[in-house]
């Protein structure tokens, strides 16, 4: 395994974490117990936590539900390491970067239609971690509620180690592939597909190309999960056997190794004397995955109207209260446009819930592609009771179009939509990426409206 002290970020190293990630195996499905070993023996038969775990290895549990919560909700995955966790130095604060937490009290909730162009390049040596830069959010970390919206951008591969004890990280890569590290073994991300690390995984992020850039929601609530699918049935939207889980891999390094602890907001380092991704085996279900958006079983009418979105729904965090989400994760996938007598594309709308909404690649059907617009990795923002839908010259195009059944082909957007309103952090209320006249893209929709006498 690589030596967790060398420097990564070399064209060399790049081939040599694509060639481990285009060989990567995986353990399929979404939710399951899972179980894995890098070394046959590893895993105890039959108990946790035996007198003498095999091949002198700790055993520990990771929770990620209290112990009590039920069956269909627990989450815990024990793991057998070299060293145990609690191994490390006292933890000290670090700069937070342009990383930032709920609660998000710094700037007055803006009820406009915002739209962002994507971040500029980041500063030479810039890691995955360093890269984070929130545009806002809502809830509280220490109450476990809520979400941030977070985009990055970077241009060298992480030295160090990262966890996240405030939430879960959904990554969204828009450009560049990546290489996760994690405790529970690797996965390989490309654009257009997704990870979710879960809270307190330590994970290590590598970079397959000269730069990455994408997004990350942050969701300080319940885990992901799928969405129920009513009378849709058994089958459909993201299947779970699409989700991968990595198999178990580890490092065995002697030596420092940094490790950044993102606690109730605030970044605290330490230095080990090893490496924490050192899990030889493990069992359970709290465990990360990777998922390729393009295997979205995408459905739509086959008659008239468009569906709501949340026919899009991907991944859902609930709440306390059923069908209401902390927030989805929809993906706009390419898709076949049939309705009769229906306007095509998203249809004018206000919302309860606020809506995030970004692009991996191409255009979306409801926005005017190219400069200035709603482009790949810039991103937009329709919060509580903002009026939003097609700018003018997607209605009036959808509005003469000859309606034959059209493939919708050239464009991968997604959206975290969130039951409460998103504030903005100061960077990204001033932030210079952030798009002038952005309601002008529905000026002009002309009065058609004749009265019959
Ligand atoms: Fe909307």
């Amino acid at each position: 395994m690589s030596d967790g002290a060398t420097a990564r970020g070399s064209a060399t190293e790049r081939e040599e974490a694509r060639k481990i990630a285009e060989g990567l195996e995986h353990l399929s499905g979404f939710g399951n117990e899972h179980s894995s070993e890098a070394v046959p023996g590893a895993l105890p038969v039959g108990r946790n936590s035996p007198q003498r775990a095999p091949l002198g290895l700790y055993a520990e549990q990771l929770s990620g539900s209290a112990f009590t919560e039920p069956r269909a909700v627990n989450r815990r995955s024990w793991l057998y390491r070299i060293r145990p966790s609690a191994a490390h130095p006292a933890f000290t604060r670090t700069g937070n970067g342009a990383l930032r937490s709920a609660p998000f009290t710094q700037t007055v909730p803006d009820p406009n239609r915002l739209r962002w162009n994507p971040l500029p390049d980041p500063a030479e040596g810039t890691d995955f971690l360093a890269g984070l830069w929130t545009l806002g959010g809502n809830g509280d970390v220490t109450q476990r509620t809520g979400m941030a919206v977070h985009l990055y951008h970077a241009n060298a591969s992480m030295r160090r180690v990262f966890s996240d004890a405030d939430g879960e990280l959904l990554i969204v890569p828009e450009r560049g592939g990546l290489l996760l590290r994690t405790e529970f073994g690797l996965l390989h991300l490309e654009p257009g597909h997704i990870a979710l690390i879960p809270r307190g995984v330590r994970f290590r992020v590598e970079l397959l190309d000269e730069t990455a850039r994408g997004y990350v929601c942050e969701n300080y609530g319940a885990p992901f999960r799928l969405p129920d699918l009513g009378p849709i049935g058994a089958n459909g939207l993201a299947n779970a056997r699409d989700f991968r889980a990595p198999v178990a891999a580890y490092e065995d390094v002697e030596g420092p190794v940094e490790v950044v602890n993102k606690y109730c907001g605030n970044l605290w380092t330490a230095t080990y004397d090893h490496s924490p991704l050192d899990v030889v085996a493990w069992h359970g279900n709290h465990v990360p995955y990777a998922y390729d958006l393009r295997r979205f079983n995408v459905m739509g009418t086959i008659s008239y109207d468009h569906p709501d979105p949340s026919i899009f729904t991907v991944l859902t965090s609930p709440s306390d209260t059923p069908g209401l989400a902390g927030v989805d994760f929809v993906v706009f996938a390419p898709r076949w446009l049939v309705g009769e007598d229906t306007f095509r594309p998203p249809y004018f709308h206000r919302n309860v819930m606020s809506e995030y909404m970004g692009l991996i690649e191409g255009a979306y059907d409801a926005k005017t592609a190219g400069e200035g617009g709603f482009v790949p990795g810039g991103g937009s923002l329709h919060t509580m009771m903002s009026a939003h839908g097609p700018d003018r010259e997607t209605f009036d195009r959808a509005s003469a179009a000859e309606l034959k059944p059209q493939k919708i082909d050239d464009g991968l957007a997604f959206m975290f939509e969130t039951r409460w309103p998103v504030s903005l952090t100061p960077q990204a209320a001033r932030a210079e990426h952030l798009q002038q006249g952005y309601d002008d893209v529905w000026q002009g929709l002309e009065r058609h409206f004749r009265p019959l006498h």
